[in-house]
């Protein structure tokens, strides 16, 4: 795996042939690295399942040039999702759609629907130009092994899968301006069901009303497999567990009486702790940064990393719900860590 810091024409070209002969090429995206196969090529797409450990049936997001015809890969497509491109493309919003005949189950986890974005990251949009003159389609998941935090540097794709061989390439395009995953909107049963946000992200759902006039409801039980939406995603290694400010203060000062190591994210201007990491007090800046505080933090030998909980307004809708995931599971462990014997 060789990796590149300035991304030039020779290896761009390298990276769309490397990606038209069937091999994993990594790219930065505005929200993560994706981790890049041609979306027609089922045995191509098999291999980002193996790599990343990811089960068969889980869908990954097909990724198009702004160019690009989506009724190559879609059909009935209702004006609203002309309308959501029109308005955020390119740019961090994935649209589900009713899939095109043609297009391999593979992409789809079997199910009858695809998932489409085009992303504005000047890198990706210049592979997907180049990668079958335009036309073609790049399945790519987060850059990440299933179930562990998303990538948001280069760096962060070569810990991820830097000894396995299985990515010829990563381009490095520097840190994702975003920081979390692409919000995505199910436009497949709009008739039905409406438009539904299956993942909140930076493209809000007051934005997406504003354009079509309906406001995106919340999944319902029934709603398509979606591995963002295991509660266990985006988890770093280290049990994390979210408090708020308060009691965040009182628990720091048990959890150092008690012997135990903690790992600090915060946003606040209240601790000057060794392993800590205060990011932005603001959604933008908070997301932008959180993957590699996660990520920091998660190699500091640490017990626990605690999250000052952010506030609960829409605005961080996004942070939340990426946080309360990868705290998922960890209930019970302020209490286990602060009563057990050290
Ligand atoms: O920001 C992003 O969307 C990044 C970058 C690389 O573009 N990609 C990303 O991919 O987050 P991934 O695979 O980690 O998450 C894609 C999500 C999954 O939760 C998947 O289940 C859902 O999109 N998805 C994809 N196609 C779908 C479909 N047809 N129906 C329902 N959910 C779908
Ligand atoms: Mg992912």
């Amino acid at each position: 795996m060789s990796s590149v810091a300035v991304i030039d024409a020779a290896t761009l070209a390298a990276a769309a042939r490397a990606l038209e002969s069937g091999q994993l090429v990594a790219f930065p995206t505005e929200t993560v690295y994706g981790l890049g196969a041609d979306a027609e090529n089922p045995a191509a797409v098999s291999a980002i399942y193996a790599a990343k450990g990811r089960p068969q049936d889980h869908p990954v997001i097909v990724h198009l040039a702004p160019e690009a015809d989506i009724a190559h890969w879609a059909c009935e497509i209702p004006p609203e999702a002309h309308a959501l491109a029109e308005a955020f493309w390119p740019g961090p919003l994935t649209m589900i759609l009713k899939r095109a005949p043609n297009i391999p189950d593979a992409v789809s986890g079997g199910q009858d629907t695809v998932g489409l974005r085009c992303p504005s990251h000047p890198v990706a949009i210049a592979l997907l130009r180049a990668f079958k003159g335009g036309q073609g389609g790049v399945a790519a998941p987060s850059a990440n092994k299933f179930g562990h935090v998303s990538p948001t540097t280069a760096q962060h794709v070569r810990d991820e899968f830097g000894a396995d061989g299985t990515v010829a390439l990563v381009l490095d395009g520097g840190a994702s301006q975003v920081g979390i995953e692409s919000t995505i909107v199910d436009l497949s049963r709009l008739g039905t069901h409406g438009p539904v946000l299956l993942r909140p992200g930076h493209v809000s759902a007051e934005a997406i009303a504003a354009v079509i006039d309906q406001v995106p409801a919340a999944p319902d039980v029934a709603a398509p497999r979606a591995s963002g939406t295991l509660e266990s995603h985006y988890a770093p290694h280290t049990p994390v567990a979210m408090q708020d400010t308060a009691t965040l203060v009182h628990t720091l000062e048990r959890m150092a009486e008690a012997g135990r190591k903690v790992a600090l994210i915060h946003y606040s201007d209240l601790w000057t702790l060794d392993a800590a990491e205060r990011l932005p007090a603001s959604p933008e800046g908070f997301a932008h940064a959180l993957y590699a505080a996660l990520r920091a933090m998660d190699a500091r030998g640490a017990d626990l990393i605690l999250v000052e909980a952010p506030p609960q307004d829409g605005a961080w809708l996004g942070v939340n719900d990426r946080l309360r995931r990868a705290a998922h599971g960890s209930t019970g462990i302020v209490h286990g860590l602060l009563n057990r014997d050290a």
